[in-house]
């Protein structure tokens, strides 16, 4: 059994990292704001610490432990609520990974997985990216993940091992359904299953990579088993290029009832479209995206609403 520190633990994915490193029998200790984050996502059985991760005061009242890794999760995650209060965004996803890092280093924790983002490219040529692409953040939210990248690469040289997770549009069971300014596959569901209408803000033929959940996880937990050796920034998606259009059209098949659909207006700092090339972290540790996205959404949709079980004839 060993020791992990999550934060972002009452959030998406950070609920569902923490969920499965204490399956497998390990300790964990969360941290949250609880900003967007729910104290139900919390999986139980994990230490749950309220805090601000750009607090200083926070490293003080965390447990001493022998952290195996820390995995660090929580951060506002939406390009465009960071235009609302950039200086935030900078302290929730930079600040947050730098003092991080401090505790990392003073409590001799010698392993680091963060969660980065596809943001970090800004509008790229139409073929899946590599992570040797040029960066050229879009919003405030891209530059706060790439200077958290920057930071975790100078922090190697003080032995802290780090993977940079840049992850794709994520969906899946357990995505925050109130709150529609974050996550794609979830706003477009939640309207569908709120008022059976989408307002999509910008045009169908954008495109995204939609990764699910569970392969996300597996993502974080085979990249700290390998979180050595050159290589530190991993792109995490499928290479399936899907657009908007594409998913509202899959979403309004999987719901029992009709779904009106308007285009309208625009998003600040959204990119027109952007696929993930996936093959250093295959090669590297043999990950690949495993569920697809019609079987993803149909189990999202189950999760959502239990009685849209089956298909519109
Ligand atoms: N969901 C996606 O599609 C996606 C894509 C790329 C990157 N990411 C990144 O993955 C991480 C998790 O995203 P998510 O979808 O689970 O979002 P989420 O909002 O569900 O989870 C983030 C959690 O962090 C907490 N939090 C936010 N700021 C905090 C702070 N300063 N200190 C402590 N807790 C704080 C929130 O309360 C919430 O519980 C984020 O860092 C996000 O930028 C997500």
């Amino acid at each position: 059994m060993a020791s992990y520190l999550v934060t972002g633990v009452a959030g998406f994915v950070g609920a569902a990292v923490a969920a499965r490193l204490l399956g497998a029998g390990h300790e964990v200790t969360g941290v949250d704001n609880l900003t967007t984050g729910f104290r139900e996502n919390i999986p139980s059985g994990c230490v749950f610490l309220q805090g601000n991760c750009q607090d200083e005061t926070l490293y003080a009242r965390l447990p001493q432990r022998d952290y195996a890794a820390i995995y660090h999760i929580a951060g506002q995650s939406s390009g465009e609520i960071s235009f609302d209060d950039p200086v935030y965004d900078l302290q929730t996803n930079a600040q947050s990974t730098l003092l991080l890092l401090k505790f990392a280093l003073n409590s001799k924790c010698r392993r680091f997985l963060y969660a980065s983002t596809m943001s970090v490219y800004g509008d790229q040529p139409d073929a899946p990216v590599a992570e040797d692409a040029a960066t050229n953040p879009k919003s405030f939210y891209g530059v706060g993940k790439l200077a958290s990248e920057h930071y975790l690469r100078i922090y190697r040289q003080y032995g802290i091992e780090s993977a940079c997770l840049r992850l794709f549009n994520i969906y899946g069971p357990g995505q925050n359904m109130e709150n529609l300014r974050q996550g794609m596959v979830s706003i477009y569901l939640a309207q569908a299953l709120k008022n059976r209408h989408i307002h999509v803000k910008g045009s169908g033929e954008r495109y995204r990579d939609l990764v699910y959940i569970d392969d996300v996880v597996d993502a974080f937990l085979m990249l700290e088993r390998a979180a050595d050796g050159p290589a530190r920034i991993y792109n995490v998606g499928t290479s399936v290029r899907t657009t908007v259009g594409e998913l509202i059209e899959k979403i309004r098949k999987l719901l029992p009832f009709e779904v009106s659909v308007k285009y309208d207006g625009s998003t600040p700092g959204d990119m027109f479209g952007i696929t993930a090339d996936c093959r250093k972290i295959a090669r590297e540790t043999g990950w690949q995206a495993r569920v697809g996205l019609n079987e993803g959404l149909q189990r999202m949709v189950t999760w959502a609403m239990p009685s849209a079980s089956g298909q519109r004839q």
